[in-house]
């Protein structure tokens, strides 16, 4: 039976998502570092965000609640957004918990008052560019030359945007 075998995988049953805190910095650190970017981010670093008035920080976890499984964070400005990292760990992945956080995050923004969501991608992230538009974002512009390279190159990052409500 196929929900009985999703269910056995699982303990705890399926996985939950909810806010972040500053308790969750180191964890957040760690998946970070699985995120493939050229800059890495601190547990203090993560923990200065996630007590920021203005950032928005959502998580996923196992069932039983024990586990961080990825997180996305956001930073407001007036009516808008822009998110500063989504990450799921690597284990984790392809198994619609990216889908499922972002749609909680994009909830926890529209009852913020938030309006549009906009995202930095490089342009070369074909699973981060194909989650964005099964969400509905569209490219709304280009940068050049944004992202450094591990070979020295620098990619070009898409801009994306999400009117939310
Ligand atoms: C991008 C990322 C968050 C996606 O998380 P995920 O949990 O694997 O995504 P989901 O399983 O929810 O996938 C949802 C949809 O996105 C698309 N997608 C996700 N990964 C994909 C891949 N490797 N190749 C092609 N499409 C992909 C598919 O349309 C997928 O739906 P499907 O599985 O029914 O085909 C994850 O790959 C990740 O953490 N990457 C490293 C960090 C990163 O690049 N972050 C974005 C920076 S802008």
């Amino acid at each position: 039976m196929d929900w009985l075998d999703a269910l056995l995988r699982r303990p705890g049953g399926p996985p939950r998502t909810g806010p972040l805190d500053a308790s969750h910095a180191a964890a957040v650190a760690a998946l970070h570092h699985q995120g493939g970017f050229a800059r890495l981010w601190d547990p203090a670093e993560c923990a200065g965000l996630l007590v920021e008035r203005a950032v928005v920080a959502d998580g996923v976890f196992s069932g039983d609640g024990t586990a961080l499984k990825g997180f996305v964070m956001s930073r407001l400005a007036a009516d808008e957004a822009e998110v500063l990292s989504v990450v799921i760990a690597r284990q984790a992945r392809r198994n619609g918990l990216g889908a499922g956080l972002m749609r909680a995050h994009l909830d926890q923004l529209a009852r913020r008052g938030i309006a549009r969501l906009f995202l930095e991608v490089d342009e070369g992230n074909t699973a981060a560019i194909a989650l964005y538009r099964r969400l509905g974002f569209g490219e709304v512009g280009r940068r050049e030359g944004y992202y450094p390279k591990a070979d020295g190159s620098r990619a070009a990052a898409l801009v994306m945007r999400r009117d939310i409500g």
